[in-house]
């Protein structure tokens, strides 16, 4: 345990967010989770709610927020391509609008803000792997552009109120992540996958699956949250956080279907504009800096993911240790109800 602090969550409903509300409990602290529920929901921390250091508000970012924390986490904005360019606009406003709204507060409140920035900001990368000296090969106008841009310029931002106003930040870039609680329909390439392979529906590559990505179990990825906040001031990022462990596509699918034991098939279909052909995480910064490395390989993860999206879809839960129904997974602290004293978004800018 390390005390009790004070901490709000943005995207605290959605996939990553529901780990972090968890383990931010499990250390003794108050939580707040705000969310708008765009991709998040209370599903996933409904084993959470009976925690009396529990709280969520259902708010957008977009719009200032007053509350009193002493951290922030700025997680908040979609994550999945599907999701994220159904409403364009809105996800630049998350990001952009929604880091000036957030930073607001953690600059009247002396908060020290967390930011979950992304590997796509390196774009279609030319360097590889991509150290964070990379400054990326982002196309500003393509379709990812509301996400991959939106997500550049609130790195911008967390680094102008750093130097303006002092405020204490952390900027990690996160890559790709899975686990369970992500959606069934997300359009992410392990939910897609192990959905697909679980329903024996033919599995669905983009491109001809020697593209490769980099694959972080969602446990790790939090220990990297954990220690990046509680790392000395100093260290404000940006920092990669990922598994350097590479894999094409192609393997991922095949993994999966083994391991599922499907009878599904691959097809290919077109890659997608801008889709990167190659990402894997240059992580020397954080291991000198945070002591930190994933630990979980890809199989194991995958194991978790296919036991939590096997219940997903049929009901009956298979025995890894790890995963249960969302329901089961946390027993909550007894602690006393302390409220944070939180106020509804009102009109005026941070
Ligand atoms: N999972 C990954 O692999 C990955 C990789 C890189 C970066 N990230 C970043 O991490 C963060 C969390 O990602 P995730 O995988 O949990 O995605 P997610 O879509 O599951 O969660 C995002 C959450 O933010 C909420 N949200 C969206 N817009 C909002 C708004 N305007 N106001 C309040 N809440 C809002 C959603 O309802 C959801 O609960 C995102 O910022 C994402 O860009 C994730």
């Amino acid at each position: 345990m390390h005390g009790q602090k004070r901490i709000m969550v943005t995207g605290g409903t959605g996939f990553l967010g529901s780990f972090l509300c968890e383990r931010l409990l499990r250390e003794g602290n108050d939580v707040l989770a705000v969310d708008n529920y765009y991709t998040g929901s209370r599903d996933n921390v409904l084993h959470l709610l009976d925690d009396p250091r529990f709280e969520i508000l259902r708010h957008d970012i977009t719009f200032p927020l007053y509350v009193e924390v002493d951290e922030i986490y700025n997680l908040a904005c979609p994550a999945s391509p599907v999701h994220y360019q159904i409403d364009p606009v809105q996800t630049v406003k998350t990001n952009v609008h929604g880091a000036i709204n957030m930073l607001g507060l953690a600059k009247r409140t002396k908060a020290k803000i967390f930011q979950a920035s992304t590997s796509e900001v390196y774009g279609d990368p030319v360097v590889h792997p991509q150290p964070e000296e990379y400054r990326g090969s982002v196309n500003p106008i393509g379709p990812r552009a509301c996400y991959d841009e939106g997500k550049r310029c609130a790195e911008t931002l967390f680094f102008d109120y750093h130097r303006q106003y002092g405020v204490e930040i952390r900027v990690a870039r996160i890559f790709n992540t899975y686990g369970p609680r992500m959606q069934t329909n997300d359009g992410r390439v392990v939910s897609n996958f192990i959905v697909q392979a679980l329903r024996n529906e033919p599995i669905t590559i983009f491109g001809n699956g020697t593209q490769t990505r980099s694959f972080c179990y969602v446990d790790d990825l939090i220990e990297g949250f954990i220690r990046l906040m509680a790392a000395p001031a100093g260290v404000t990022g940006p920092i990669n956080l990922g598994n350097p462990g590479e894999f094409q596509v192609r393997e991922l699918a095949e993994m999966v279907i083994e391991m599922t034991g499907s009878k599904s098939s691959i097809v290919y279909k077109p890659l997608p504009i801008d889709d990167p052909t190659q990402r894997k995480p240059d992580i020397s910064r954080a291991k000198q800096d945070l002591g930190w490395q994933p630990t979980v390989n890809l199989r194991e993860g995958l194991d978790k993911t296919i036991a939590y999206f096997e219940w997903k879809l049929s009901g009956r839960a298979r025995s890894v240790s790890g995963v249960r129904s969302p329901e089961t997974a946390y027993t909550p602290q007894p602690a006393p109800a302390v409220g944070l004293p939180v106020q509804q978004a009102v009109s005026i800018g941070p």
